[in-house]
């Protein structure tokens, strides 16, 4: 899809939404070769990419540099941007402000923002603005801390019933979709069921209106801890790491460059050269 204009229809029709992140231009023209509906640029970028411990210091230039390169390896695909920590909430004006900016910089199509409370506002004066905006709740990596960790969330029925209250005010705040991340399943399928905005599930089982994954996760590239929730699809690591090893050993044995690789001076040149 092109737009998240399309969202409604693929919920009416029931047709999953596939969304995978991408963090530069090959990856997002493999994902959009690949077909996938949607392209995250996920702040996972922090994580995945940029080698951090958490999403925290993952900065809007951070954001926006890849996500240019992810518009420019993917230009027929709708693209999701986050919206990084601490970019949204000083305030309405410097959050939209700042999302603005992201959009204009990024030439992205929307963009996202975990949880709810303060975060309700911000996303009516996004839509009011004509930014489309997809929400996010469940685990929100950006409040890991105060959360305790990186865990399931909603388990309990007072949490069950507020996700599902928040999720409601995301709707009616004008989100064009949720993402719920790491939710029991069957609550998920319930939200699923409650919204008219399709949800997008990752660690929130198979009741949700689409699936995200993180491209490194599913692909088995250079994520050493991958989370319950992950189907590896292919494992391209290791294949990574030997094909990097036989090159260095090719180097090393002289081996490589080959005459194939190399190239030849014409007869006349050689001749001045060496007589
Ligand atoms: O940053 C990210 O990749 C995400 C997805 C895991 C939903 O927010
Ligand atoms: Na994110």
């Amino acid at each position: 899809m092109r737009s998240t204009t399309e969202f409604p229809q693929f919920k009416r029709e029931q047709r999953k939404i596939v969304m995978v992140t991408a963090y530069d231009c090959p990856g997002a023209r493999y994902a959009e070769a690949a077909g996938a509906d949607t392209i995250l640029v996920g702040d996972s970028l922090g994580m995945v990419v940029l080698g951090y411990e958490s999403t925290v210091p993952v900065t809007v230039d951070d954001m926006v540099h890849h996500a240019k390169a992810v518009r420019r390896g993917a230009p027929a695909t709708c693209i999701v941007l986050d919206m990084p920590f601490g970019s949204y909430h000083a305030g309405l004006e410097s959050a939209t402000r700042c999302a603005v900016d992201m959009l204009q910089r990024s030439g992205a199509d929307a963009l996202k923002l975990e949880g709810a409370g303060e975060v309700i506002g911000v996303i009516r004066r996004l839509t009011q603005v004509g930014i489309p905006v997809v929400a996010h709740l469940g685990l929100t990596p950006q409040s890991a801390a105060v959360l305790g960790g990186y865990k399931v969330q909603g388990r309990d029925g007072d949490a069950a019933e507020q996700m599902l209250r928040d999720a409601l005010a995301c709707q009616a705040a004008g989100a064009c979709a949720l993402v719920l991340e790491c939710v029991p399943q069957q609550l998920a399928a319930h939200i699923t069921r409650q919204l008219d905005i399709p949800t997008i599930g990752i660690g929130a089982g198979p009741g949700t209106d689409g699936q995200v994954l993180v491209f490194h996760d599913l692909l088995g590239y250079g994520s050493h801890r991958v989370p319950k929730f992950v189907q590896q699809f292919a494992q391209v690591g290791p294949q990574v790491q030997q094909g990097l090893a036989d090159y260095a050993r090719a180097v090393r044995s002289g081996a490589f460059p080959a005459e194939a690789h190399s190239f030849n001076l014409g007869g006349a040149v050689l001749e001045r050269l060496y007589g």
